[in-house]
This record gives structure tokens, sequence and C-alpha cells, in this order.
């Protein structure tokens, strides 16, 4: 007996109720407290049937992911239990009606399948998303869901991890009957009508299961799909090897099979990295400091100021959220462009079936064009999306202060900027903070908000608390040249450079880094982003430079001939009409010619070198940023990257990636590339100590983000 689990009666019908609020997750109690229930209706001959049921807004909506850890730190048993309740449920001698409401997801699922029939209200979700922690389902989803909505769907849901709707849960089979009215009496109902009459346990349901000759075309080009689309992830093809055994072992070894498939995917450093970024996403949202008693302003509507790439972006994800905007540009060309451009962007997701041309045309109808800055007294935010450079940011600031109302929040999108010089040309840097948008804004889900020096704990509030409001994750940052994602990846593109300069091809640099998990090599993702843009921040900043230092020499020249990347047709790479990359030779000798000239000594550069440059340059100056106190703590920096720069959630981001290899390891690795390339790769004094003393970044907690 357990109080997470509530046992009623309706006539011949037992009610088993699970009440784990807010989620009715599987946390220990529950799963014995429906056994309970279970053994109840075995040993009542009152009983003709058993209704299973969440409380408040979902059926059980998967396992306590806590759980895991614990179980990987050793502190409980491997097997979770799971197993032999829902066996015992399987093998109630009433049947069981399981009603689904909200989601029924990982071992939600799995219980659900243990009943004898499920019903669902209209709204309901159900999947199998253990994938996206790195797992596979382990109290039998691989074993049953085949069984019930065929191998195919089965592989698509367990290998994707996306949740299916009601309606294409009874389509498929999973579902027996949609419930229109009250959830519980439809269930209670549908009991009734069943009770005594004879059925089946979903393990001998075998009709739906082919052949192991018929099956094996299927889990080959699952196998295929899989290693592309989920590179080097093992849980993906973890899941089809389960789900092979449902085709070709008998259930109760297909079972076994499962759980070892399962335990060697919850002891992997993948499934623990993202378990690292679940709880990350949500670890990031709390700010020393700023809590609940701080107020948040309301924000009902926002002003951008720019309608270029990034303003565009901005305003869709405020229209998305039907936030009503305010988009300013500087002429009517310009403003007609960025308009177009946001009318594309939502033609291409009506084309693809996201939304209707009425909820397109909703969110368009919130969208005001403009030339001029008379309605700016309306917005509670403006965001200022302009070109990157300090006067014109100043000038816009300066006008945005004087027609914005007391009070409005006054936003930059700055890549590099300080926020505190921007906010120096307002009567109002207490209202100023920086909200950097990732390309594309919106559709990447990070939000970099960057405190200046003045910034108040309202304004860092009200953004943090925004993001959420738009879909976004936000990571706080300290006002340091770069923030934390661009300053760390600076660094890195710049060791990507030398490797180029010192003999390594550009295609030999890119591929290793997208082999080992990024989603895109550095130079390509220097072609994409224009590399014009990081030619222009240096320009800027060239007076900062130390003379002696060696600095990368080809990025520079390249765009002094033109080539900005995919926007001018050529960059690292060359590009078609499509944007299509190839390698070009033209590029590569004239790298080469510059590096000889300027007396870099060439060498052939070996895969693990390539990435161990690139990938500790980030470690070195995420070192530097905890320590400095421009990140609050080592998962917003492992956040930013995941989110931010498309860095591997099953490697868990850079600094959680070092903790994994070990510090002491990288550590030694640093020392050695600083004696071999200088004084840039200078160990950070964070890094040294903590390699010394056996410790991790995750560990270390300063707790503050500095201002300046
Ligand atoms: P963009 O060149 O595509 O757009 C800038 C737009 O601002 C242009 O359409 C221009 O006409 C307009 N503009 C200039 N002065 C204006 C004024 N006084 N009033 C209204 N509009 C004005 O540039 P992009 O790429 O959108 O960058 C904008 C900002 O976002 C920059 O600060 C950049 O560093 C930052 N950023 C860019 C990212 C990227 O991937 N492109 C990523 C994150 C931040």
């Amino acid at each position: 007996m357990s109080d997470l689990v509530k046992y009623t009666r309706d006539g011949e019908i037992l009610i088993v109720t699970i009440d784990n609020p807010p989620v009715n997750a599987l946390s220990p109690g529950v799963p014995q407290g429906i056994a309970a229930g279970i053994d109840q209706a075995d040993s009542d001959d009152s009983v003709k049937a058993v209704v299973v049921i969440g409380a408040g807004r979902t059926f059980i909506a998967g396992a306590d992911i806590n759980e895991f850890g614990k179980i990987t730190a050793g502190e409980k048993s491997h097997d979770i239990g799971l197993n032999p309740v829902l066996e015992k449920i399987e093998k109630c001698s009433k049947p069981v009606v399981m009603a689904i409401h909200g989601t029924a997801f990982g071992g939600g699922l799995e219980t659900a399948m243990s009943g004898h029939y499920r019903v669902a209200a209209a709204s309901a979700q159900i999947g199998q998303p253990e994938v996206k922690l790195g797992l596979i389902p382990g109290a039998g989803g691989t074993q049953r869901l085949p069984r019930l909505a065929g191998l195919a769907k089965a592989l698509e849901m367990c290998v994707d991890g996306a949740p299916i709707k009601a309606a294409e849960a009874l389509e498929t089979g999973v579902v027996d009957e949609i419930i229109m009215g009250d959830l519980l009496e439809g269930a209670i109902a549908w009991a009734r009508d069943i009770a005594g009459v004879d059925f089946r346990r979903t393990r001998d349901r075998n009709e739906k299961l082919p052949s192991p000759a018929d099956a094996a075309p299927l889990i080959a080009a699952a196998r295929d799909n899989a290693r592309k689309k989920y590179r080097n992830m093992m849980a993906p093809l973890a899941a089809i090897d389960a789900i092979e055994g449902a085709v070709t072992l008998p259930f109760e070894d297909g079972l076994a099979a499962e759980q070892k498939l399962f335990v060697d995917c919850l002891f992997s450093a993948q499934s623990k990295s993202m378990i690292h970024v679940f709880f990350g996403e949500r670890e990031v949202a709390k700010v020393p400091g700023v809590g609940k008693d701080t107020p948040s302003l309301p924000v009902r509507s926002v002003g951008v100021v720019g309608a270029g790439t990034m303003g565009g972006g901005i305003a869709i994800s405020f229209l998305n959220a039907r936030v009503p905007v305010l988009l300013k540009e500087v002429d009517r060309a310009a403003l007609d462009r960025g308009v177009a451009a946001i009318r594309k962007n939502y033609a291409n997701s009506v084309k693809r079936g996201r939304l209707t041309e009425a909820q397109v045309d909703e969110r368009m109808s919130l969208l005001s064009p403009t030339l001029d800055y008379n309605r700016f007294n309306e917005v509670d935010l403006a965001i200022e999306a302009v070109f990157e450079g300090m006067d014109l940011k100043k000038k816009v600031f300066g006008q945005l202060d004087r027609v914005c109302r007391p009070g409005a929040i006054l936003a930059t999108n700055t890549s590099t900027l300080s926020i505190d010089e921007i906010a120096s040309a307002t009567s109002r840097p207490e209202s100023v903070i920086g909200a950097h948008f990732f390309s594309p804004a919106n559709v990447m889900k990070l939000l970099e908000v960057v405190r200046g020096a003045a910034t108040s704990k309202e304004v860092i509030n009200t953004c943090m608390q925004l993001a959420k409001k738009i879909g976004k994750v936000a990571v706080l940052a300290g006002n340091c040249r770069g923030f934390i994602g661009n300053r760390m990846f600076g660094p890195y593109r710049r060791e990507a450079q030398f490797l180029v300069e010192e003999g390594a091809s550009v295609e030999a640099v890119d591929q290793a880094l997208y082999r080992w998990g990024m989603a895109m090599g550095p130079l390509a993702t220097g072609d994409l982003a224009g590399l014009d843009v990081g030619w222009r921040i240096r320009k800027e900043f060239a007076h900062l430079d130390k003379p002696g230092v060696r600095q990368p020499i080809a990025e520079d020249r390249l765009c002094e001939m033109g080539r900005f990347g995919q926007k001018t047709g050529s960059g690292w790479y060359r590009y078609d009409e499509a944007r299509n990359a190839t390698p070009d030779e033209t590029a590569a000798a004239l790298v080469r010619e510059w590096a000889i000239d300027a007396g870099i000594p060439q060498r052939e550069i070996a895969e693990d070198e390539i990435v161990d440059r690139c990938v500790y340059a980030l470690v070195n100056e995420g070192a530097r940023i905890l320590e400095e106190g421009f990140a609050l703590r080592a998962v917003d920096i492992d956040i930013a990257y995941v989110l931010g720069y498309g860095f591997p959630a099953y490697r868990g981001g850079p600094m959680w990636f070092a903790d994994t290899v070990g510090l002491k390891h990288v550590y030694e690795r640093v020392l050695e590339f600083e004696q071999r390339h200088g004084e840039l790769w200078a160990p950070a004094p964070l890094l040294a100590e903590l390699a010394a003393e056996g410790k991790t970044f995750a560990g270390f907690a300063r707790g503050k983000t500095k201002t300046a």
C-alpha cells in the first residue's frame, strides 16, 4: 500500500488512481502501489475489472529521472523493479483498462501497455522518449510496442523518441478507444462492457510481428538511418537491437535482452551526459539573488530595431508567442526585404504542415513594420539588432532612451560589444541588457542574457522568464568580450585556422570535428555565418592585439579578396547556387602559400590533435570565464554550447566533457600545446588548480556572475 496510489470502487470495478503530483512519475512507491491494487483485484471475487488512471493533469508521464542518477552512482540496484510489476498487471486475472490523459511517456507508456486495454482522452499523447536521455525503454517497451503498433511504428517511436497523439495511437492500435467525455466515466463504462469477456495479454499478441526474415530489411534500414541521423549515438542503435529481439526471441528472452541493453546505455557516458544536459536546461534558470521575490516586468509588446537576419528571426520568435511586434528599419527597401523574409519563413512553415494559413495570418496581424520610432513609447521591451558597430549601437540606444517610456527594457543583440558602453548612451543603464539570440533566431533554443554593471534584478528576471515564453532557454552571462559563447568560440576557431595554416586541409579539420560530434566543422561554420563578421570584429578590436602573439592570417586575407563564405559563393569552400559546398583548391593553394611565406612549418596533423586543439581551446577559455565569474556555473557554459553552438548533447557540453576525460589529462595536453605553440595556450589557473586537486568543473561553484 502506498499514499501515492489510491483505490476506490465503482460497483464491480476497482479504480486504481496514481496520485504523485505533478506528473505522476514512477517514483519509489508508485509501482508498488499499482501492484497492491492488482493484488486486491486478484483476491477479491467481487472485482470484475480494473481501471488504472492518473490524478491531476496526466497519466504516468514517465520515470523519475533522479532515480537513474542514483543507480549509476551505485546508491540503488539496476533493477528499477518495474518489470515484475508490469508482469503482475499483465497476468492479472481480471481485465485491466488503462485510462490515459495528458502524457504516457517512457515508463508511463510501458505501464499502459502491460494493461489489457487502453482508452485515452483525445488530447492525450504517448511516446517512448528514452533516447533523448541516451537510454532505451527498460520495462518492456521495445517488446510490447511492436506487438501493439507493429514493427515500423515501434522502430520509429523508440528511435526518434517523438510522441504521437491519441488519434494516431488509436490508428496504430496502441489505444483501443478515444473517450470524448469524462475519461474516468468512459473508462469505467468500457471496463463494465468487457468485464467477464476473454481478454489477451500484450505479450501474447504476436499477430503484428513479422517473421524474422520479413523484419530484416526494415531493421537494416532503421539501422542505416539511425547511424546517419544520430551520428555516434549508441541509444538509437540499442533500441533497434532490443526491438529486433521482439521479432527473433520469445517474449521473456526479448525482455532480458532489452534489460541488458538498457543497463549498458544507463551506465554509458552518453546517457550520463544527456541527463546532465536535461537537468542543466532547468538549472540555468536559477540565478543567485534573483528569485521568486524578484518582480518580473510585464512584456505585452516588443519593438525590434533592424529587420535583417537577426531582427527578422527575433520578430518571428515573439509573433509565435503572440506578442505584438513593432519592427523598425532605416528605409523602405530594407523594411520590405525584412517583412518579405518573415513572410517567406511562415510560408515554409505552411508548406511543411507546421502552421495553417489562418495561424500565419493571425501572427502576421501582430506585426507592425515602421520606419520611425513614433510608436516605440508603447513597447515594454525594445531589442536592437542593427549592424555590429559601437557608434551605431550607441546612436540607436540614445534614440531608444528618448522615445521609450521610463521602465521599458532596452536590449541589444550584440555578439561582442560591451553592454556597459552601450548603456552609457542612455539615461537608464539599469534597464539595459544583452539579449543575444542565435541564428536562425526563431529556431535556435539558446538565449544568452548578458547583464551589465547596472542592469537591475527585475530586468534580468524579466529576460530570463521571457525566454521561456518564447520557447528558449536563457543562460546568464557577465559582460566580457564575446560573453560566454563567442568568447570561447574565438580560440576554438583560431585553432581551426592555425591547424590549416600548419598543414591540415580545410576538409580534414572540419571532418575531424564533425566526426567527433559537432553539428558542423568550424571552418564551414565560419562560411555559413559570414567570414566578414569576424573580420570586422577583429578590425574593431585590433588595438587590443598583443604584439608578437601569433594571429591567424588566412581568414582575413580571404575576406580581403571578397571571399566572405556562403553569401559570396566562396570562403574556405566554394558554393553553388544552392549553397552546396565543394573543396576549393584555389583557397587551399593560397593558404599554403601564405603560411609558407609567413614561415609556418608545414607538417601532417593527426585527427586526434585536430580535435584536442579545438575542443581544449574551448575548455581552457571556458575555465577562465568560470573562474572570472562571467558564467555562474560550468553547466551554464555547457548548455550554451549544446543549445547555441552545435556541441553534441551526448558529450554534455565542453566543461562536462573535460570532466569526463579527467582534468588532469586535459591540463597536461594544454601544457603540451603551450610548450609547442606559446602563450595563447597558457593553462587557465582554474584548470591547473582543479586538475591538481583531482576536482571537476561541475563541482566548482562561485555562484555570482561578474558584471564587468
Ligand atoms: P544584418 O546586416 O542582417 O541586419 C542589420 C539590419 O539593421 C539591416 O537590415 C539594417 O538596415 C538595419 N539597421 C541599421 N541601422 C538601423 C537603424 N538605425 N534603425 C533600424 N534598422 C537599422 O545583421 P544581423 O546579422 O542581423 O546582425 C544584427 C546584430 O545581431 C549584430 O549586432 C550582430 O552582431 C548580432 N548577431 C548576429 C548573429 C548572426 O549570426 N548574424 C548572431 C547573433 C547576434
